[in-house]
C-alpha cells in the first residue's frame, strides 16, 4: 500500500515562488520594496505535491512526463531532483517550442525536449513516475480531458503521481480566468472518471492558480469487511 504522508521537497518551492513572485506582485498591485516583498514572499506551499510513494519527493532516476512544457522551465528545475539517471520528457505540440527548450535546456542532459501531438504524450505504458501538467489542461481540446487522462493513467507507473496546475475558474480576474483556467471540481470530477484518486488540491498562496495532484484508484486495496457483532442486524 502506498504511503500518502507528505514528505517535504522544499528546493522546488523555492524555484516556483519564485517564478510566480514578480507576476503575482503585480497582479495584486503591490508595490515591490523590501516589506512588502516580506509579507508576500510565499510560504511554504507544499511541495510535497510533489511527494513521491516513498514519501520522499521526486526520487532521482523518477522518469517525469512535462506536457506542454513551453519554455522548458519547469523541465529544468525537476532535472535537478530527478538527477542524471532520471529523465523528463518535456512535450510540447509546436516544433519551434521544442527547439527552443532544446536550447535552454542544454545544461540539463536529461530533459527530453520533444513534439507530441495533441491527445497523447507518444510514451509507452508504465513509464513515468510523475506526469506533470502547468497550465496546459485547458488547451486541451474541448471533450478530450477524460480521454487524455485515461492516457496518462496508463502511462504513469502504478505508484506514479499526476499533478496539474491550472487558474482557478472561480476566482474572478476577467477572461483569463475563464478562457484560461479550470474549475478544480470540475478537474476533481473527470480525473475520477479517468481512474483517479484526488489526494490533494489547494491554491498556491499569492496566486489564481491551484495545484492538484492524483494517485491513482487501484493503489487502495478493497476496504477490509466490517465484522459486526453477532446477533446484530445489518442497518446500514
Ligand atoms: C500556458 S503554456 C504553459 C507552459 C508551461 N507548462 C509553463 O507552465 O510555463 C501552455 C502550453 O501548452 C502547450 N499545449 C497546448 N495544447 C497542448 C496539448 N494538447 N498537448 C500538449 N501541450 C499543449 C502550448 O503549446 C503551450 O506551450
Amino acid at each position: 500500500m502506498l504511503a500518502l504522508n507528505p514528505g517535504p521537497l522544499p528546493d522546488i518551492l523555492i524555484a516556483y515562488c519564485a517564478r510566480w513572485r514578480d507576476r503575482a506582485f503585480v497582479n495584486l498591485n503591490l508595490s515591490v520594496n523590501k516589506e512588502s516583498y516580506n509579507v508576500y514572499t510565499f510560504s511554504p506551499v507544499r511541495i510535497a505535491d510533489f511527494d513521491h510513494g516513498s514519501g520522499h519527493g521526486l526520487c532521482r532516476g523518477d522518469v517525469v512526463v512535462d506536457i506542454g512544457a513551453g519554455d522548458g522551465w519547469w523541465a529544468r528545475q525537476m532535472a535537478r531532483f530527478v538527477g542524471a539517471e532520471g529523465v523528463i520528457h518535456a512535450g510540447e505540440i509546436e516544433q519551434k517550442k521544442v527547439d527552443d527548450m532544446k536550447g535552454k535546456c542544454a545544461d540539463s542532459p536529461q530533459v527530453k525536449s520533444y513534439l507530441i501531438p495533441l491527445d497523447s504524450t507518444a510514451l509507452p505504458d508504465n513509464s513515468c513516475d510523475l506526469a506533470f501538467l502547468s497550465k496546459t489542461y485547458h488547451h486541451f481540446n474541448k471533450g478530450s480531458h477524460v480521454d487524455y487522462l485515461r492516457h496518462l493513467h496508463k502511462v504513469v507507473k502504478p505508484t506514479g503521481r499526476l499533478c496539474i496546475i491550472e487558474r482557478h475558474s472561480a476566482i474572478p480576474g476577467g477572461t483569463r480566468a475563464t478562457e484560461h483556467g479550470w474549475s478544480p471540481g470540475l478537474l476533481m470530477q473527470q480525473a475520477e472518471e479517468a481512474g483517479w484518486v484526488g489526494v490533494r488540491c489547494e491554491l498556491i498562496r499569492g496566486t489564481y492558480h491551484f495545484m492538484a495532484i492524483f494517485v491513482q484508484k487501484e493503489l487502495f486495496p478493497p476496504e477490509p469487511e466490517r465484522r459486526r457483532p453477532e446477533g446484530r442486524d445489518n442497518q446500514n
